[in-house]
């Protein structure tokens, strides 16, 4: 994942590129660079996070009222100075920021050396500028160029490029997220719409393969379709959404926003609601499809869907989907969840299903986002922007919407959102300053150990395996996921003394996993207890109510992480 901006406009563009630069620093932190256009392109590039590159190349002090930059986390080539963007074509007149992988550029970059090219970089990226070249050298003019440059590539791009004869930026994109800003004082463009959210609200999302020139005007374009129209939307997001506020990082900021996402989340329209129902009861088939944090989300909901709704649901992996395809028709409906809407194995499934005429719902934060324009029908979570990469407000809130979807489907729509939110209370004191000062000093025991296991039963086993992915995605330890009944099994051969095992707790199998967890107390290991009430066998023990099938909303709200 890279970010990418662009701006054009009446403004000096170098110290709005860096504020967005800042803004998509989630997205890849190995490099960065910049290119403006003044008299001619000027490009500063270095190999570091953006704080320390600006230190030495000072990117305010390039001139120009347009230009593109490029936060980098290193897919093709590795993290150097002449592998960062902007990569720039053999006669230095056109720069190309990109983000996403060019499956074919090998074969670019062969038959592109084969006519006297050139190549610096070992990125993808490069041949973009050159095959730009190429065409603009046979006499085509910029945007023509860049048009029949894009459509030779394979794979996901968005990209934006500038010419040094040009008052315009190309902005472009294929599986790979971009989204266009319009300001009083400029046309934006970039991977995320807190990059430009200081200066504008009004947004126009991008389909694949649309293709935009921006200059004094912006004219939209598909590389399929020719001269497109695209929708202004107005975002609902705060500036101050997207800023860290008072807080050490994103993730304290998000897992403290969790209070108000939840109940965002169950702010849905009853009607629309209902009548996903409705599809949900006439369906043949139904599957959740997503990935990572998302995919937890769906598992732990299936177990709701069974035990609310009486309904069964199929839980896929995006990856693993294409497995399944032979069991799709008219009659099958997938339900794909995502965070960003843009996860390339969820669009793959989602667009596999539809060649056999099954019907996409989808359960999205992202607004705009390619998810959206696949779906038939989509919920917003309206969690306002997840700017940390691990997902946690977001996760929280799938749950929540998920959940009133179960009740909704067992005709108890009110009683379920009530429930739901009740919950504010609960995560308002997990979330506390005085919880997490707990958590801080259990995270001391055991920010040094090799191995952690997590085991819950029932709802409390997704939520398990969701904290395993958490505490490897944050802590770098090595976290295993597992059904409490699973680890006689063969797993309780890795217990040794002092290995640490967090028991998810809920009143409802609180005798079978107390019993798991003593088997792991007897071979030494260290028993950190999350539930209702505390036990001898417990080590540590974090208190967390009993919610039932709210349980998994709660026992993550607190987010289990060490640092
Ligand atoms: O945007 P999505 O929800 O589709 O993303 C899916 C996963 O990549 C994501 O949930 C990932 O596992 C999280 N960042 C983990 O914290």
């Amino acid at each position: 994942m890279c970010g990418i901006i662009g701006y054009i406009g009446v403004e000096k563009a170098s110290p709005i590129l860096l504020n967005g630069l800042r803004q998509l620093e989630y997205r890849g932190y190995d490099s960065c660079g910049m290119a403006c256009l003044d008299k001619d392109i000027e490009v500063r590039k270095g190999v570091g996070k953006i704080n320390e590159v600006n230190n030495s190349f000072s990117f305010e002090e390039i001139n120009g009222k347009m230009g593109i930059a490029h936060t980098r986390w290193a897919t093709h080539g590795g993290v150097t100075q002449k592998n960062s963007h902007p990569h720039i074509s053999n006669n230095g007149k056109i720069a190309v920021v990109h983000n996403g992988i060019i499956e074919n550029y090998q074969e670019k970059r062969d038959e592109l050396k084969e006519k006297n090219f050139e190549f610096i970089s070992e990125t993808d990226t490069e041949v973009i500028p050159n095959l730009i070249q190429y065409f603009m050298d046979k006499g085509g003019d910029f945007v023509d160029s860049c048009k029949k440059a894009l459509t030779e590539l394979d794979g996901n791009f968005a990209i934006l490029a500038i010419h040094r004869d040009e008052d315009v930026i190309i902005a472009s994109r294929k599986g790979s997220p971009l989204v266009i800003g319009i300001g009083e004082n400029g046309f934006f463009a970039a991977s995320d719409i807190p990059a430009f959210l200081d200066h504008t609200k009004q947004i126009v999302y991008l389909y694949d393969e649309d293709f935009v020139v921006m200059g004094k005007t912006l004219s939209f374009y598909n590389l399929k379709e020719g001269p497109v129209f695209r929708q202004t939307h107005t975002v609902d997001w705060d500036v101050e959404q997207a800023k860290k506020g008072d807080f050490e990082h994103f993730m304290l900021k998000e897992i403290s926003e969790q209070v108000e996402t939840v109940k965002k989340a169950i702010q849905q329209e009853k009607a629309i609601v209902e009548n996903i129902c409705d599809e949900i009861r006439r369906a043949k088939g139904i599957f959740f499809v997503a990935c990572g944090s998302s995919y937890h989300a769906c598992l732990s909901s299936s177990y709701v869907f069974s035990k609310i709704s009486g309904i069964h649901v199929n839980v896929v992996l995006g990856s693993e989907f294409p497995n399944y395809t032979h069991f799709l028709n008219k009659d099958s409906l997938i339900i794909a969840v995502s965070q960003s809407g843009e996860t390339a194995d969820v669009l793959e499934a989602v667009k596999e299903a539809k060649k056999k005429g099954s019907k996409i719902i989808s359960i999205v934060n992202v607004m705009g986002s390619s998810l959206t324009h696949h779906s038939d029908e989509f919920l917003l979570l309206n969690a306002g922007p997840e700017i940390c990469v691990l997902s946690t407000k977001t996760y929280t809130a799938q749950l929540g919407l998920l959940t009133l979807i179960a009740y909704s489907l067992a005709e108890n729509y009110e009683e379920g959102k009530k429930k739901l939110e009740f919950l504010w209370n609960v995560i308002y004191y997990l979330t506390s300053a005085n919880t997490r000062n707990k958590i801080k000093e259990l995270s001391e025991k055991l920010r040094y150990v090799d191995h952690l296991f997590t085991i819950g039963r029932g709802l409390q086993y997704p939520t398990a395996m969701e904290a395993a992915l958490k505490i490897k995605e944050v802590s770098y330890i090595h976290a295993e996921a597992f059904a409490g009944g699973e680890l006689k099994h063969g797993t309780l051969a890795l217990i040794e003394n002092g290995t640490p095992c967090i028991v998810f707790v809920a009143e409802d199998n609180e005798k079978e996993i107390l019993s798991n967890a003593m088997e792991i107390k007897s071979r030494g290991g260290y028993i950190i207890g999350i539930g209702p009430k505390n036990n001898e066998i417990f080590d540590t023990f974090i208190k967390v109510p009993e919610a039932n099938s709210m349980n998994p909303i709660i026992h993550l709200a607190k987010s289990v992480t060490v640092k």
